[in-house]
């Protein structure tokens, strides 16, 4: 695997392989990579002749009393992972790089971003819909993967890359889990071995309110409310937990079909998020 620091030397590389007749699948991501990373460069694999991936902390999706400064870096042993995962290409640029000037143009998806994490994280989406625009902008992706567990950002990127005529193929890739159902997250290195075992909460509460709603149930503030309770109970502090259509991620109305239960919540200073889908007849 090549790591290339500079947006003229990933050009130069891309445009070799096309000119080869290769295709370019992406995995963007910012460090400290986990099995949810390395199962994104293996969807990636499956659709592309080479691969790339970025690792860049971007400034712009962090809000001034987020933690930018102390996310974990981790370049050397994400290196290595990606290396035996067969990923080509190691992108890793630095703030200069894709930042060389103030910006002053930015990218911002209507409506999408209003609900769930955008709703508690002003600016975060415009941060992460701009350097992805610019990331797919220097890597010229034929297909780029996204984790599902991020359900907003990637229902964002997908609109995002159908309004601006991005050529790529956007594609969704399942959450993997630990054993307690976890969704794997760089944040979860913030937590303790207690904590841990604490945030398989999480799961049983999206698990339990989709099994709820798959056997009739409709009342969703109920739903909501029960929901909350019990991660308040396991020592959580509910941010949102919505039960909300899949499509505009507005809160469900009763006609909707395609669901998505979506949580974030505190453990200690630890938000975590993640989220279920369902799909429900119509008539139901
Ligand atoms: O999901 C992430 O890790 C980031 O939001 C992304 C897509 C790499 C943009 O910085």
């Amino acid at each position: 695997m090549h790591t290339l620091h500079t947006i003229a030397e990933v050009r130069q590389q891309v445009r070799d392989w096309r000119q080869a007749g290769l295709t370019v699948g992406f995995v963007p991501t910012m460090g400290n990579l986990h099995a949810g990373h390395i199962s994104l460069i293996s969807e990636a694999r499956r659709h592309a002749d080479r691969v790339v991936a970025s690792i860049f902390v971007n400034p712009t999706q962090f809000g001034p009393s987020e933690d930018f400064d102390s996310y974990p870096r981790t370049l050397a042993t994400d290196s290595e992972q990606l290396s035996a995962a067969h990923c080509d290409l190691l992108f890793a640029p630095s703030v200069d790089e894709m930042y060389p000037e103030k910006n002053r143009t930015w990218v911002d998806v209507d409506d999408l971003g209003d609900h769930l994490c955008g709703a508690s994280r002003p600016g975060h989406f415009r941060g992460v819909s701009t350097v992805v625009s610019k990331l797919f902008n220097i890597v010229l992706p034929d297909i780029a993967c996204f984790g599902e567990k991020d359900f907003q950002q990637l229902a964002i990127i997908r609109r995002m890359a159908q309004d601006l005529f991005f050529p790529v193929r956007i594609i969704g890739v399942a959450t993997a889990r630990e054993a307690n159902g976890l969704a794997m997250s760089s944040r979860n290195g913030y937590l303790s071995e207690t904590q841990k075992q604490q945030a398989g909460a999480i799961w049983a509460t999206l698990s339990a309110l989709k099994t709820a709603i798959s056997r009739g149930e409709r009342d969703y503030p109920a739903l909501v409310q029960q929901g909350t309770e019990k991660l308040s109970q396991a020592g959580f502090s509910v941010d949102y937990l919505t039960i909300s259509n899949a499509d505009t991620l507005a809160p469900a109305a009763l006609p909707d079909s395609r669901l998505v239960i979506a949580v974030a919540a505190r453990l200690g200073t630890t938000r975590l998020i993640d989220n279920v889908t369902l799909s429900i007849a119509r008539d139901q």
